[in-house]
């Protein structure tokens, strides 16, 4: 599988308004801390990225006694993240690998980044392995298999192949949580909707969306092209978009 590469989006990423707007609080974490009274608790942000969870986490969870921890591969996210949120122990590093000492976070997030793992398999084994026994592994992700017309697939379909190749499907994602002894509870949320193509323009143009790094300049710029023909001939087209966001905690026994 192709990997992105996220030097050349750790600029960019956060002007994507929707990966901003769409972070809310995370009533898991909530629930996780009100079941478990303890005095003071590790929670790592698995795949920070450019720090966008901690940012908002940190601010809703301020008066909890939580020790924040940020793991990412990439360096000039972690450099976006380093600037937006203090107290916060940053890792660079590969999940694959992680320095953390066994068992010592009661809760883990992991937002949009498990299809990005090229060995998951082991990803899986090292969460596992530094997860508190009665801790949460939190899994949110986008489900492609659920969303075969996401407005990206209609104007740029090789992408939908190159995602084929790095999504676990949903069901594999249970298994392989399960069968690790982890007490797993999966739902996914779809929507189907008739959206305006204008207002995805400014998406595509920003590029940060994974997958539209992975195909070709070419099939990259065809499709663009093709939005702004389909705008320029009608301003107000729409297109069926459908959109499956999966929520997974896994718990372990
Ligand atoms: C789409 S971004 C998500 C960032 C953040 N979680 C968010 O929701 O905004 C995917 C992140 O996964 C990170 N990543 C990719 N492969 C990784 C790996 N093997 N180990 C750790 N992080 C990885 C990338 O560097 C990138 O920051």
């Amino acid at each position: 599988m192709k990997t992105t590469n996220y030097s050349r989006i750790a600029e960019k990423y956060d002007n994507n308004q929707y990966r901003v707007d769409e972070l809310r609080f995370d009533y898991d974490l909530k629930n996780h801390i009100e079941k478990n009274a303890k005095t003071e608790y590790n929670v790592l942000d698995l795949s920070c990225g450019t720090g966008l969870y901690l940012e908002k986490q940190i601010n809703y969870f301020d008066g909890i006694n939580i020790n924040w921890y940020g793991l990412d591969l990439s360096d000039q996210m972690l450099k976006k993240a380093n600037e937006k949120v203090k107290n916060v122990e940053f890792t660079n590093a590969n999940v694959e690998g992680m320095s953390y000492d066994s068992e010592i976070f009661d809760f883990i997030s992991n937002n949009y980044a498990f299809h990005h793992y090229s060995n998951k398999q082991q990803a899986l084994n090292e969460i596992y392995r530094v997860l508190q026994i009665g801790g949460v592994y939190k899994l949110h992700n986008i489900v492609i298999h659920d969303m075969p017309k996401w407005w990206v697939y209609h104007y740029f379909p090789t992408a939908y192949y190159e995602d084929l190749k790095r999504f676990w499907d949903k069901e594999v994602i249970f298994n392989e949580l399960s069968t690790r002894g982890l007490e797993v509870n999966l739902k996914v949320e779809y929507r189907m909707e008739n959206v305006r193509v204008s207002d995805y323009i400014d998406y595509a143009e920003n590029r940060d969306i994974s997958v539209l790094t992975l195909i070709s300049d070419k099939d990259y710029e065809e499709g663009l092209e093709r939005m702004k023909y389909d705008v320029k001939n009608n301003p107000d087209k729409t297109i069926v978009n459908d959109f499956a966001e999966m929520f997974c905690t896994a718990k372990k026994k």
